[in-house]
């Protein structure tokens, strides 16, 4: 076989993530390999940590990124903090609640599930009504947006509740992070991961994690051993801890490193208010234009997500052939429904560096020109 260097596509990536990278980071992830263990590297390692903080909006010392995608953030969180038959109050209104409550199970614990249907947020009244009958319960888990809906809950009243009734929270804030107002210490959220291919606009990979104080505690006072040896803190803190001495743990992902700090750059450098407010007058602008054309958004207004919105497929129209010309005639990727959405909606992101209007207008007279053809 004749094999050559791969050359992708270039695509204008409006799915549910990764989102396009900026150059700038595509210049950074190709900068010469360092060691892991280089004096230089633990500078970047210290920026990036500074950096996440201000992304988060926190000032918790266990800010780093787990050498894994988004589903490994979400473990992390949950081995960590959940012991043996401890129960859980695990919200799910879409399939990322779902995987948690997975996780719950099986870390042992026992979940308690609080359903919402897809494409709602979580329901504030039904969640504190589990907590009221399950006095027991010491942790509660939820995501902030289910990117597999498009629907974006109340993360700050979620955290009160759970506060008021003495639990530690669990958020995923895949989607969320950069796109969406988000307040770790104003919030007071505990264990909180994220990802960095959607609003961060990072290739996939790492996943950005937070812990309070509160939260660092109960895993420091565990009776049982975490049963994950590469995601339990308390190991991979001697690396990515605080401090100038850290010892090897595994051998971190260097140039994706290299990428996220530049990322990271870009966002403060932004601003963060800006770019949420950029997302939210983006997602905005989109809903407008769709209607324009005759279609709608799936999730109503005030619980909907600017960063992914998901449309509901018109009845006549063809699903899958429309996502297939979008990707064919015009390079533009947009996401299928998922689980009891699927053929239901399409899925489209504007995410990151891909949350602009020059996307917004290719995207919706592609899906015009599609519909009408
Ligand atoms: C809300 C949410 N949580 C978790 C994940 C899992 O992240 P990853 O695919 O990076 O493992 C995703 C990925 O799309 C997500 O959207």
């Amino acid at each position: 076989m004749n094999f050559q260097t791969y050359n992708p596509p270039k695509r204008i990536l409006m799915g549910p993530g990764p989102s396009n990278i900026n150059p700038r980071v595509l210049n950074a992830l190709a900068k010469p390999t360092i060691g892991h263990l280089d004096p230089q590297f633990i500078v970047l390692m210290d920026e990036i940590k500074q950096l996440l903080k201000y992304a988060f909006q926190t000032e918790n010392d266990v800010t780093f990124p787990v050498s894994a995608p988004g589903s490994t953030g979400m473990e992390t969180c949950l081995v960590n903090l959940i012991e043996p038959g401890e129960k859980v109050i695990v919200c799910v209104n879409g399939v990322f609640g779902g995987r948690m409550k997975d996780i719950v199970e099986r870390c042992s614990g026992i979940p308690i599930v609080v359903s919402e249907d897809w494409g709602k947020a979580i329901n504030p009244e039904k969640f504190e009504a589990a907590l009221s009958e399950n006095t027991d319960a010491k942790i509660t888990a939820f995501v902030h947006a289910e990117t597999s809906t498009g629907a974006l809950s109340d993360v700050k009243t979620l955290a009160e509740i759970s506060r008021k009734h003495g639990c530690l929270t669990i958020v995923d804030t895949v989607t969320s992070l950069g796109g969406s107002e988000l307040k770790i210490d104003e919030w007071e959220l505990d264990a909180v991961y994220s990802g960095t291919q959607k609003c961060l606009s990072c290739p996939p990979g790492l996943s950005p994690v937070t812990f309070s104080d509160k939260a660092i505690h109960k895993i420091k006072n565990r009776k049982t051993k975490v049963q994950s040896w590469f995601m339990d803190l308390n190991l991979v803190l001697g690396y990515w801890g605080s401090g100038s001495k850290r010892s090897y743990h595994h051998t971190a992902p260097i140039n994706s490193l290299y990428g996220l700090h530049e990322a990271l750059l870009i966002l403060h450098e932004e601003g963060i208010e800006n770019s949420w407010k950029r997302h939210l007058e983006n997602g905005n602008i989109f809903c407008n234009e769709i209607e324009k054309i005759g279609l709608s958004p799936f999730v109503k207004k005030e619980e909907r997500l600017s960063q992914l919105i998901s449309v509901t497929v018109p009845e006549k129209a063809d699903e899958t052939g429309v996502r297939t010309n979008l990707l064919k005639n015009y390079n533009i990727e947009i996401g299928a429904g998922l689980g009891a959405l699927a053929g239901k909606v399409w899925r489209v992101g504007l995410m990151g560096h891909t949350s602009n209007i020059n996307n917004i207008n290719l995207c919706v007279n592609a899906l015009s020109k599609e519909l009408s053809s």
